[in-house]
């Protein structure tokens, strides 16, 4: 996650049992060698990184991940065809990111490993169908071979029960980690985040490039801008790194962008990363022992 899963989060998942991914997205191709070097040091267990395919810079990104010997890399926002066989043939695993079962397959046709199907209510970038996580999962795992992981509105162990009985073989989680004391999102945004309420949180920004974000004072200018019929080159500047850093790096809870998930309605605290993933496999553990009727 951009802004927010650097080294300290990615090493502190994987150490308590997760696969932790270093958001790439956010990072100059130096920075990225920082916190993937930091993240190697920090963890001996198994850790991934996360590119958004729409990156300026993706060929030094992808140079790095290859120089580095990352194992694992999540692949987002672009066509997986490009970049997919590249890091297949260096031996790295491929996950790519997918909003409907039409990108889903071009991804298992890309030769992906497996594909994360991320609904409607995942904070950050989102597919313009809507189709909400409930359903879409069980479309993507109709309609491909290889394995799915479920994204979007899964904070607890409940929800990560309901999307494995739905055919996923894993979760991504984003939101909850967000607020986690090793993110690296400003403290004021952590606070906004567990402070949301139902209706707080948008898909906005559907011809562009959809992202769920927080509504503020930024929001409204995206909306503005969108009702005049702003150029494609003005919503890109607007929608730009600039303030996606002000508002979830630099705290600027209102001139900022805040991606958040739906999901953020049920947070109430913030917690260490480990605790988080300790907590989802008890919740977990907890729902599969309790008889359907009663849960
Ligand atoms: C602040 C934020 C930044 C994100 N940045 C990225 C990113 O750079 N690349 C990506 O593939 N997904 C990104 N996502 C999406 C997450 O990886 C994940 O799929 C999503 O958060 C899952 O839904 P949830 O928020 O309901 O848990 C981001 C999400 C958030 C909340």
């Amino acid at each position: 996650m951009i802004w927010a899963s650097g080294w300290r989060l990615a090493s502190a998942v994987s150490n308590a049992g997760g696969l932790g991914l270093i958001g790439s997205g956010s990072m100059y191709p130096d920075v990225l060698k920082e916190h993937i070097k930091k993240c190697k040091s920090a963890t001996a267990r198994p850790f991934g990184v996360n590119v958004p395919l729409l990156y300026p810079d993706i060929d030094k990104h992808i140079q790095i991940i290859i120089e580095e010997g990352i194992k694992i890399v999540f692949t987002s926002a672009g066509n997986p065809k490009t970049w997919t066989g590249v890091l297949k043939e260096k031996g790295i695993t491929v996950v790519h990111v997918v909003s409907s079962s039409k990108f889903a397959k071009k991804a298992e046709e890309s030769g992906a490993d497996a594909v994360v199907a991320e609904g409607f209510e995942a904070g950050g970038h989102n597919g313009r169908e809507e189709t909400t996580t409930i359903v879409l999962v069980p479309a993507v795992v109709d309609a491909i071979k290889i394995p799915v992981l479920a994204a979007g509105g899964i904070a607890t162990g409940k929800q990560m029960l309901a999307a494995m009985v739905l055919g996923a073989e894993g979760v991504q989680i984003g939101t909850r980690f967000v607020a986690s004391d090793e993110a690296s999102s400003h403290p004021s945004f952590k606070n906004k985040v567990i402070n949301t309420h139902e209706g707080d949180t948008i898909l906005t920004m559907k011809q562009l490039t959809p992202v769920r974000l927080i509504k503020n004072n930024f929001y409204k200018e995206v909306q503005e801008a969108e009702w005049r019929g702003a150029s494609v080159e003005e919503l890109k500047e607007l929608l730009g790194r600039a303030r996606a850093k002000k508002g979830m790096f630099e705290g600027d809870l209102e001139e900022g962008e805040l991606e958040i998930g739906q999901v953020s309605l049920l947070l109430n605290d913030i917690l260490p990363a480990g605790r988080i993933v300790k907590k989802l496999w008890e919740e977990f553990e907890q729902a599969l022992a309790v008889p359907v009727k009663k849960l």
